[in-house]
């Protein structure tokens, strides 16, 4: 399976990707995540991309869809993948799907996490996230067992830098501006399928299996 998922910061792709990638056997590439790590690295990646992250701006085209480009030809991700974040702007959306094709294949769905903006700043001020896993939580939705501590691993948890109500305006303005038309360039392909991303998560992943079955 090839699958986006889409959707404005905070509406829940990181938190439905770890149950699809299981349930799928997909690669689960979220650009998000893998820009993070290189700014923590200190990558000459992390360098260029850390300011407009910050801002809650995009980063470079070109940068998102080199990362891209390499990650789907690995062989882990032969079988499928789950695209979380990307892509974000009709630019990126073009070169992927010229990428598919040139490898004979297709995005089949693009889930769209519908969800209004004043949702958002609650769910993303509350979310503490571990950092070397991906794994993410929330005060009031998704605590973990012991508060600022990843249940699994016992290690501390971080808010993220660009998880604060004044920065995620821009990041709400990027979606607007930048990705809405990403989602109405699959829609032409037939191919979006709408969530209810408002409701609890395991009603939102209930219905995505019902979409992926
Ligand atoms: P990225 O990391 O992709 O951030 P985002 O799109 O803003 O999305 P989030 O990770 O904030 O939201 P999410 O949907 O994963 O929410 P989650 O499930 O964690 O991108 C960050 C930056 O990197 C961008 O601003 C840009 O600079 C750059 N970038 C990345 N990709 C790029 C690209 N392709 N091109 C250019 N630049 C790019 O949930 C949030 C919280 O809510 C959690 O605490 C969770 O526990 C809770 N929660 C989840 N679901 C529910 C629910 N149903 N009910 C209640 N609480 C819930
Ligand atoms: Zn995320």
């Amino acid at each position: 399976k090839r699958i986006i998922l889409v959707g404005p910061p905070g509406c829940g792709k990181g938190t439905q990707s770890p149950i699809l990638k299981e349930e799928h056997c997909l690669c689960h590439l979220a650009t998000g995540d893998m820009l993070r790590a290189a700014v923590a690295a200190k990558t000459s990646l992390g360098l260029t991309a850390k300011e407009a992250m910050e801002k809650g701006e995009l980063v470079s085209d070109d940068l998102v869809i080199a990362i891209i480009e390499e990650a789907i030809k690995r062989p882990s991700c032969e079988k499928g993948f789950i695209l979380d974040g990307f892509p974000r702007t009709v630019t990126q959306a073009e070169k992927l799907d010229a990428m598919l094709q040139q490898r004979g294949t297709k995005v089949e769905k693009v889930l769209n996490f519908d969800i209004e903006d004043s949702i958002l700043e609650e769910r993303i001020t509350g979310r503490w996230i571990h950092s070397a896993s991906g794994r993410s939580y929330h005060t009031k939705f998704a605590p973990p067992k012991v508060p600022g501590i990843d249940d699994i691993t016992g290690e501390p948890l971080i808010q993220r830098k660009d998880d604060n109500a004044d920065v995620l305006r821009s990041r709400l303005e990027a979606f607007h501006k930048q990705t809405q038309p990403v989602i109405d360039h699959y829609i032409g392909k037939g191919v979006v399928v709408n969530l209810h991303a408002e409701k609890p998560p395991p009603e939102v992943t209930a219905e995505i299996q019902k979409v992926l079955a």
